[in-house]
C-alpha cells in the first residue's frame, strides 16, 4: 500500500508540469490509529461523561486540577517492567529534552505536589487525557480521558472508602448498579507478608508484584527469566500465587496472620458496609494492578458478566513521592477511563441518545433582507440566559423546521410576516406544535416565565 501511494504522489507531482491536472495528494481522513475525533454527537457524550465525573468528585469535595500533557520523560523511569513505562509517546524536544505525553496522571501529581507543597490532606480530582502505545482491544486505545481521584496525607483506610464511595457515586449517577459492577479489593500488603515468609527481600517487592500481575495474562514459563532476574524460584512463585487465589480475607488471614495488611482490609469492608456501599465490593487476592508503585490497598471495578476489561483500578501508592526524593507522604487514588464505561453503558442500553444537540429556540426570519431583526430577538433572549440559534441565510419556511428539528431546537420563532408588522413575533413549540404570538418587546420577559 506504502508503494502505491508513493507511486501517487510521484504521479502527482510528475504532473506538476501541467498545472491544469495538479490535484492534491489524497489525505488520510482517519485520525493517528488509536485516537479519535470528537464530532459533536460524541463531544456531547463526553462532555456527559466528564459533567458527572465532575460532580461525583465535587459531591465529596473533592477540587479539580490539571497539568501539561507532555510531561518530562523521567517521572516514568521507574525500572520495574510495568507496560505502562514500555508504551510512551516519548521524544526529544528541540531543545534536546526528553519529552512523553503522558500514559498516566499520578507522577505529574505527585510532581505539582511536591513542587507547591499544598497544606495536607488534600483531595484533588482531574480528568487528563492520557497517551499510551498500547495493543488495541475493545475499550483499550492509544488515547484515554482517564478520571483520577486522589487524596494525599491520609494514612488509614478511611481515605480508600472515601474514593471508592465516589466512584460508586458516579456509577449510581449513570445507572449502573452493583448487580452490573462490582470492585475487586486487595492489599499488596498481603503479598508483602507472604514474601516475607518465603524469604524474599522488601526490595523486589515492586517488581514482584508488577511480575504476578503479569501471570494473569502470561504463563509462568513466559516469565521464568524475568523471576530468575528477580532470583525467585518458580515453586516460590507457584506457592505464593497459590494463596492468591482466595476470595475470603479470613483464609489469607490463615496463611499470614493478623498482619496490617488484613486489618485494613476488615476495617475498609466494616466502613463500606456501614456507608450501605459493601455490596459493590468483593474482597480478591489476585488483584495486584500492573503499576509498580502501588503499596497497599489496590482495588479495581469490573463489569460482572466479564466481558469487558477494567472499568477503573486505583489503591495506595504511600512511597511515591518517596521515589522522586520528597517526604513519605500517603497517598491513595484511582484512574477511571472513558472507554470502557462507555462500552458497558451501551450494552446496558444507559446512555442517552446524543446525536442531536439541545438549543431552546431557532429563531427564523420570513421576510427578505431580515436576518439582522432575527438575531437581534436571539440577542433579547439570550440575555435572558437562553440557548439560541439564528437561521443565518434566507432560507424557506419547510428548511428553518427541518433545520430545527435537526438541531433540536424545543422551539421556534418566526420573524416578520404579519405578525411582524405588529410588532409580534409566532413561535412554535416543536413538540407539541402549540404556537403563539409574543410582542417582541416582552419576548425577554416572556421567555422568562415558559
Ligand atoms: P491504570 O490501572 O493504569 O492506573 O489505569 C486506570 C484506568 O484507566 C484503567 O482501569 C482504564 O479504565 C483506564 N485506561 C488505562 N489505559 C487505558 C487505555 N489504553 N485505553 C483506555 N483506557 C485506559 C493508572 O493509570 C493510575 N495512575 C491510576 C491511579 C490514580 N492510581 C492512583 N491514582
Amino acid at each position: 500500500r506504502k508503494s502505491s501511494s508513493v507511486q501517487k504522489l510521484n504521479s502527482s507531482n510528475s504532473s506538476n508540469s501541467s498545472p491544469s491536472k495538479k490535484k492534491p495528494p489524497s489525505l488520510n481522513l482517519q485520525p493517528p490509529k488509536g485516537t479519535r475525533d470528537f464530532p459533536p454527537p460524541l463531544l456531547r457524550l463526553r462532555t456527559y461523561l466528564f459533567t458527572l465525573f465532575r460532580s461525583a468528585s465535587l459531591s465529596h469535595g473533592f477540587s479539580e486540577y490539571d497539568s501539561p500533557v507532555l510531561e518530562s520523560e523521567e517521572l516514568y523511569t521507574r525500572k520495574a517492567g510495568e507496560e505502562v513505562t514500555e508504551q510512551l509517546y516519548c521524544f526529544s524536544d528541540k531543545g534536546d529534552r526528553r519529552v512523553t505525553l503522558r500514559p498516566e496522571m499520578t507522577p505529574s501529581l505527585a510532581r505539582i505536589i511536591m513542587g507547591t507543597k499544598p497544606a495536607l490532606p488534600i483531595k484533588w480530582f482531574s480528568i487528563p487525557q492520557c497517551w499510551r502505545y498500547e495493543r488495541m482491544t475493545r475499550g483499550r486505545r492509544r488515547e484515554h480521558y482517564q478520571w483520577n481521584v486522589d487524596v494525599w496525607g491520609v494514612q488509614g483506610v478511611e481515605a480508600e472508602v472515601e474514593v471508592i464511595s465516589v466512584m460508586v457515586r458516579f456509577f449510581t449517577s449513570v445507572g449502573i448498579t452493583q448487580s452490573d459492577v462490582g470492585i475487586k479489593v486487595n492489599s499488596r500488603g498481603i503479598i508483602g507478608a507472604l514474601l516475607e515468609g518465603l524469604g524474599i527481600p522488601e526490595d523486589k517487592f515492586a517488581e514482584t508484584c508488577v511480575l504476578i500481575d503479569k501471570l494473569e495474562k502470561v504463563p509462568v514459563e513466559a516469565l521464568k527469566a524475568d523471576l530468575e532476574e528477580l532470583g525467585i524460584t518458580e515453586e516460590q512463585i507457584t506457592s505464593l500465587t497459590d494463596v492468591l487465589v482466595h476470595k475470603d480475607i479470613e483464609k489469607i488471614s490463615e496463611v499470614v496472620g493478623d498482619c496490617p495488611a488484613v486489618q485494613d482490609v476488615r476495617k475498609l469492608f466494616s466502613m463500606c458496609t456501614e456507608l450501605g456501599i459493601v455490596d459493590w465490593l468483593e474482597f480478591d487476592a489476585s488483584v495486584i494492578r500492573g503499576l509498580s508503585y502501588y503499596t497497599g490497598i489496590v482495588f479495581e471495578a469490573f463489569d460482572r458478566s466479564g466481558t469487558l476489561r477494567a472499568i477503573a483500578g486505583g489503591g495506595r501508592y504511600d512511597k511515591l513521592l518517596e521515589s522522586f526524593g520528597g517526604d513519605p507522604t500517603p497517598a491513595v487514588g484511582f484512574g477511571f477511563g472513558d472507554a470502557v464505561i462507555v462500552e458497558l453503558l451501551k450494552d446496558k442500553n444507559l446512555l442517552p441518545d446524543f446525536e442531536k444537540g439541545e438549543v431552546e429556540f431557532c429563531v427564523y426570519s420570513m421576510d427578505e433582507g431580515g436576518t439582522a431583526k432575527a438575531m437581534k430577538v436571539a440577542n433579547e433572549l439570550r440575555e435572558k440566559g437562553c440557548s439560541v440559534d439564528v437561521v443565518l441565510e434566507e432560507k424557506k419556511m419547510k428548511w428553518a423546521f427541518k433545520h430545527a428539528d435537526r438541531i433540536g431546537a424545543k422551539r421556534v420563532v418566526i420573524v416578520g410576516g404579519d405578525e411582524g408588522s405588529r410588532g409580534e413575533v409566532r413561535v412554535k413549540n416543536m413538540e407539541s406544535g402549540e404556537q403563539e404570538t409574543v410582542k417582541v418587546a416582552e419576548i425577554g420577559e416572556w421567555a422568562e416565565n415558559i
